[in-house]
């Protein structure tokens, strides 16, 4: 048997288990083929085998490519201007009560025809698959009926068959209240689980739900609707989760057995624990803390003392995180969340995988597992997230093709 490709001198943070921070492996070769990675390990072990193509890398870090487990990335418009507003004075939930925020959005959205989103997402998957991104989860949110919700989930479909990355689509329906059900959110709710979601289910576009579940958005009963649905329909859920204020949106999500509750800066010690019991995943979301300007730091230690998996993501969306990099939000962990380098890295790598329930396929080097790779002109994995601006990725393999070769 003859491998598609042999890297080899290269050093390799593979993020598996191992007696190495990072997992890694000095001097190492990774051998793909169809797709998978077919063998990684000391060169020195390497088995003599021929391969179609073998690259010398010069030292370089080889990590898996990095997976961004909570964007908002199909959207119309943008808010700048309700940035102008808040940098004045007025804040999230104000401009939300005022029929902006996410509404403003919700109407851009509507507004905009698919080739329109997929061209103006598109743009912006291609500045986030520079920095080595393989893996994306993108929710709908911004359409909030039928047609619309529709309409955003395609447009992700859309975007993971013209761009060499993964896509995993998370239908939000339940992200806010569309004008037209202005005073009845119980209603907008029977909508979502009558019709919205089983629409989605039954054409197989959202891969799982999620919902906002704060005092701006829905309750913790509504949200339990929801979840009801998505498990009849047989869809994992994960969820915004005490973002703003502690409403017990984590123990619900726990008992729902959800892949990951995303925010979370307000979770409770009861939260915390629940989350550890089920194996759900805390994806922290810094962009949102810095341009929210939070104070209240999401509880790290509480995490790793309950064994809680750490992702960090871009929560890329027009209102509160309006980031065009994984690697800032990385820096950003690190600094505000005083999250370890390695840390930051498994939360970009493994443990976002496992909040996309990729777990055994995606976010670590390791045989059998999808050869999606990126290659950093790095002298240390902690440069990627000590750096803020610029972009060390050298080189890009996604399901074993090259997107960007070594220079
Ligand atoms: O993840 N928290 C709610 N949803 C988004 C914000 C969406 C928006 O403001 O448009 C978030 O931060
Ligand atoms: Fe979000």
């Amino acid at each position: 048997m003859t491998w598609d490709l042999l890297l080899t001198d290269c050093r390799a943070a593979t993020m598996a288990d191992s007696s190495q921070p990072y997992g890694a492996i000095d001097d190492a070769a990774i051998a793909l083929n169809g797709g998978k990675i077919a063998w990684i390990g000391p060169r020195r072990e390497l088995p003599s085998q021929q391969a179609t193509e073998t690259v010398r890398l010069g030292g370089r870090w080889v990590s898996p490519g990095l997976v961004d487990c909570h964007t908002h990335l199909v959207y119309g418009g943008d808010r700048a201007a309700e940035f102008e507003q808040r940098l004045k004075g007025t804040t999230y939930e104000e401009i939300a009560k005022a029929g902006g925020g996410i509404a403003s959005t919700v109407k851009a959205t509507r507004a905009a025809g698919i080739d329109e989103l997929v061209a103006s997402a598109g743009k912006r998957l291609q500045e986030l698959t520079a920095e080595g991104v393989t893996t994306i989860e993108i929710k709908s949110g911004y359409g909030l009926d039928l047609d619309n919700e529709r309409k955003q989930l395609l447009a992700a479909r859309r975007l993971g068959e013209m761009h060499p990355v993964t896509v995993r689509t998370t239908c939000l329906a339940a992200h806010a209240l569309p004008p037209e059900f202005t005073g009845d959110s119980d209603g907008y709710i029977a909508r979502v689980c009558d019709q919205i979601l089983p629409a989605m289910a039954c054409e197989s576009l959202a891969d799982a739900v999620d919902a906002f579940c704060e005092k701006i958005a829905f309750t913790p009963a509504q949200t339990r609707k929801v979840f009801e649905t998505a498990k009849r329909l047989g869809l994992p859920v994960k969820l915004h989760a005490e973002q703003l204020s502690d409403q017990g949106g984590t123990q619900l999500a726990s008992a729902f057995g959800a892949l990951s509750c995303d925010h979370l800066e307000f979770v409770s010690d009861d939260g915390i624990a629940a989350m550890a019991k089920a194996g759900v995943v805390a994806v922290l979301l810094p962009g949102a803390f810095y341009a929210l300007r939070e104070t209240k730091l999401p509880p790290i230690d509480g995490f790793r003392k309950a064994g809680v998996p750490i992702a960090i993501s871009t929560d890329h969306n027009p209102g509160t995180s309006p980031t065009l990099s994984l690697l800032l939000m990385l820096s950003m962990a690190t600094t505000f969340f005083r999250l370890t380098p390695e840390e930051a890295l498994q939360g970009a790598t493994r443990h976002a995988a496992k909040a996309l329930g990729l777990a055994a396929s995606h976010g670590q080097l390791q045989p059998g597992m999808a050869a999606d790779l990126a290659i950093w002109s790095i002298e240390r994995p902690a440069e990627l997230s000590y750096w803020f601006g610029g972009n060390p990725c050298a080189g890009i393999i996604q399901n074993g093709s090259w997107v960007k070769r070594c220079a």
